[in-house]
């Protein structure tokens, strides 16, 4: 099998792919420097897959380090996490999200470039759509103006992987994911953000445990079903299998061209309905109440998946409902 380069392999994506290339047999290094998670989700990762992949602590906007560090190691592949990713964060540090963000996109290309052999996924984020003109949206979409310094380190990463693409003769994929909610229905793994909040599920499920107060459902006066905002709600589970089928798809193809899939369910739910998923999911009741919007989210964006089903042979299988219980679940199981 192949040797797999996982940048923020302990974050909360990165950690269930990691999970689902070590099932499929492949030797996995995680590069994570603990910017956004914790060591301990080495430990589930290594109880799911059975042995425990290796883990080098780099900050990957180090660039010194960066190149020592690829000097010394080959990959077959290279999926790229490792960003911070908290929209209303990066609108209050823009520069620290530049820095980062853009900067260990840059020293991994570096590496991929001298190396054009080795396919690079890139996570990217259906942000970079803004409030698309169409819904569901496909990959034809035009990107708009982003809506924060996360959204426009995402357009300025796909920028640069298509123009080196191009230039170089390089495998890319980018992958635009819509809401990633859910976990690992071991319990092992999940989503844990440092801090509060900023998702919704995540929020959901530690107002539930008690963690925190009333769930603030940003806005009721949206134009839509029932006035509150909607998105298309993916398991990660089904996210992490996508990323091993657009891996798949990319080793076989040719360089020099970028290619790109949105990965949602197709199916938008609002904010409401995804209250009412996680109680009648988990047969608990949620403590809510209306707040203002909150700025720069968008009305409604749910993927049209055609492109990912018939290209890379991908659907989503989960539903929220599932997400739901996963996400309690995981919830249920973390120390209080
Ligand atoms: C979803 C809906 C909120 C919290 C962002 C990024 C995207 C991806 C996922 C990385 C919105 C509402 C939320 C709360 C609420 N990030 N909400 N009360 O903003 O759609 O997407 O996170 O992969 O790139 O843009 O996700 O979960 O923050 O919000 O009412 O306490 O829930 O207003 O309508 P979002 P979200």
């Amino acid at each position: 099998m192949s040797r797999i380069l996982v940048t923020g392999g302990l974050g909360y994506i990165g950690s269930h792919t990691t999970v689902e290339l070590m099932a499929k047999g492949h030797e996995v290094i995680v590069v994570d420097n603990l910017s956004n998670t914790r060591e301990s989700v080495l430990d589930g990762i290594t109880a799911i897959a059975g042995k425990r992949p290796s883990w080098v602590n780099l900050d990957l906007a180090d660039a010194a380090a960066t190149q020592a560090f690829f000097a010394g190691n080959a990959f077959d592949a290279i999926i790229h996490f490792a960003a911070f990713k908290a929209v209303g964060e990066s609108v209050e540090k823009p520069m620290m999200y530049y820095r980062n963000n853009v900067n260990a996109l840059m020293h991994v290309l570096d590496y991929v470039t001298s190396n054009p052999s080795c396919a690079c996924i890139f996570s990217s984020s259906c942000t970079v759509y803004g409030q698309a003109d169409h819904l569901p949206i496909s990959e034809a979409a035009p990107m708009k103006q982003a809506e924060s310094p996360y959204g426009m380190t995402k357009q300025i990463g796909e920028s640069m992987l298509t123009d080196a693409a191009k230039a170089y003769g390089l495998k890319v994929t980018a992958l635009r994911y819509f809401n990633p909610i859910g976990a690992h229905p071991s319990a092992l793994i999940g989503e844990l953000p440092l801090g509060p909040p900023q998702n919704l599920v995540p929020f959901i499920t530690q107002s539930a445990a008690g963690l925190r107060g009333p769930l603030q459902v940003y806005g009721k006066d949206y134009p839509t079903a029932d006035g509150t905002a909607v998105r298309d709600y993916i398991h990660v589970v089904d996210l992490a299998l996508a990323h091993i089928a657009a891996m798949d798809h990319l080793m076989r193809q040719e360089g020099g061209d970028m290619h790109v899939f949105n990965l949602g369910t197709g199916k938008g739910s609002s904010v409401l309905s995804v209250i009412q998923a996680f109680e009648d999911a988990t047969g608990t009741a949620l403590s809510w109440a209306f707040a203002p919007r909150r700025a720069g989210d968008v009305v409604a964006a749910y993927a049209d998946t055609e492109r990912a089903a018939s290209v890379l042979g991908w659907r989503a299988q989960r539903s929220l409902a599932d997400s739901m219980k996963d996400a309690w679940r995981w919830q249920e199981g973390l120390p209080s």
